[in-house]
């Protein structure tokens, strides 16, 4: 998007806080944590919170935060999502707010959420009086890792109040400023990591005959492999299969006795998963037979599919329709992103918010050093999060 394009404007409340919430995003692009090691990040949010006229602000998840906004009226309980982590990647953006912690870098943008989300918290802490029913805020640590959003939910987040729908963003770095990109149904992926170790026999170089060389069945096994999705699946399905690593051998002129294989299999449902594992380990051992040599398979789902709910996402359309003026992406991805537990335990929706900045040519990739965002998405974020957030409380007490 040209810069001179124009923008929908935003209420005045969001309007006045813009400022700060761009420097507390700064603030945590400056100081970016990995996973489980949020602390300082959780420090300025629980500070910040602090600030607020909020309810139950607290640690939760180790390291992560919550707040409650109580509404003048009773109804229903509105869940907005941010996660606050960042990637072992080092900088390479060009901002003057780099990061100053070595080899670790927001290049996923988890510092707009939890920037994006703070200034939600103050505008409906102000606007209190006007809603019916209550928002609870979630600043969820280790969405990288996985495991953050599942724990704040065995730690009963989704409780007192009860939670009715759960929401959040994710910025873009793809989708152009003024537009989000968002689908009903499988949005992201399901993980299933896989770990294969291929055991034939070492020797010299120069007696393969008298070995079994796991590098030479290693090379069938990934051939083999990329059949699974292709000749196994339905045309319509929906799955990757990728062998992202392979390590054997010691030198040049020894015959390896064994290679590890890892890789990821992602899915948009546990019935094509299941039928991928099995059949991974069909391929695998019969490949391997054949050549004599042995396997072990080892596989994780780490989190299950990000699915929104038919009826909230029309809803977030809708909505995105009404205030940027134009029709959503609907561009699903197979990724895959930990808010799926959250929308797994409870219908809600979760959307890609456009921020994609042309200018370091870094546009568009995520995890990457040069990742850059347009901060213009900040005060709309924080303006199409409370629409959806009112929209819901009005919608959910109907
Ligand atoms: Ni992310």
């Amino acid at each position: 998007m040209n810069r001179g394009t124009k923008l929908p404007s935003v209420r005045p409340e969001v309007e006045r806080i813009t400022d700060d919430v761009i420097a507390v995003r700064r603030d945590l692009h400056r100081h970016p944590e990995l996973s489980w090691k949020e602390e300082r990040t959780q420090r300025v949010i629980l500070e910040e919170l602090g600030k607020l006229d909020l309810e139950d602000v607290r640690p939760i998840a180790n390291t992560g935060a919550t707040a409650l906004v109580k509404g003048g009226r009773k109804g229903p309980c509105v869940l907005w999502r941010a996660d606050i982590d960042a990637l072992p990647v080092p900088e390479k953006s060009g901002v003057p707010f780099a990061s100053e912690n070595e080899g670790v870098m927001h290049a996923c943008g988890h510092d707009t959420h939890a920037a994006i989300a703070l200034g939600m918290a103050q505008v409906a802490s102000e606007a209190r009086e006007s809603l019916a029913g209550s928002v609870r805020f979630v600043f969820q640590p280790a969405e990288e890792a996985s495991g953050g959003a599942a724990l704040c939910i065995q730690e009963g987040i989704l409780k007192k109040p009860n939670v009715d729908r759960c929401l959040g963003l994710h910025i873009s770095a793809d989708v152009p400023v003024g537009e989000i990109n968002v689908a009903p149904g499988p949005f992201f992926a399901s993980p299933t990591s896989l770990r294969i170790t291929i055991k034939g026999r070492g020797g010299h170089a120069a007696s393969p005959h008298q070995s079994v060389d796991s590098v030479v069945v290693a090379a069938h096994v990934i051939t083999a492999l990329q059949t699974v999705v292709s000749r196994t699946l339905p045309p319509l399905e929906t799955a990757v299969l990728t062998i992202g690593k392979l390590e054997a051998g010691f030198r040049g002129n020894v015959i390896a006795e064994s290679a590890e294989l890892r890789g990821t299999i992602r899915t948009y449902n546990d019935r094509v998963r299941d039928r991928m594992v099995a059949k991974v380990e069909d391929v695998v051992s019969g490949v391997c037979a054949a050549f004599g040599a042995t396997a072990e398979i080892k596989h994780k789902t780490s989190c299950p599919p990000l699915v929104n709910d038919e009826a909230v996402t029309a809803f977030v359309e809708e909505e995105g329709r009404r205030y940027f003026g134009k029709e959503a992406r609907v561009s699903r991805g197979m990724g895959a992103e930990d808010m799926a537990y959250f929308l797994e335990a409870r219908p809600g929706c979760y959307f890609w918010l456009g921020a994609r900045n042309e200018v370091n040519g870094a546009a568009g990739r995520h995890h990457d050093p040069g990742f850059i965002i347009d901060e213009r998405a900040i005060p709309l974020g924080m303006e199409f999060g409370m629409r959806l957030i009112e929209g819901s409380l009005v919608e959910l007490a109907g």
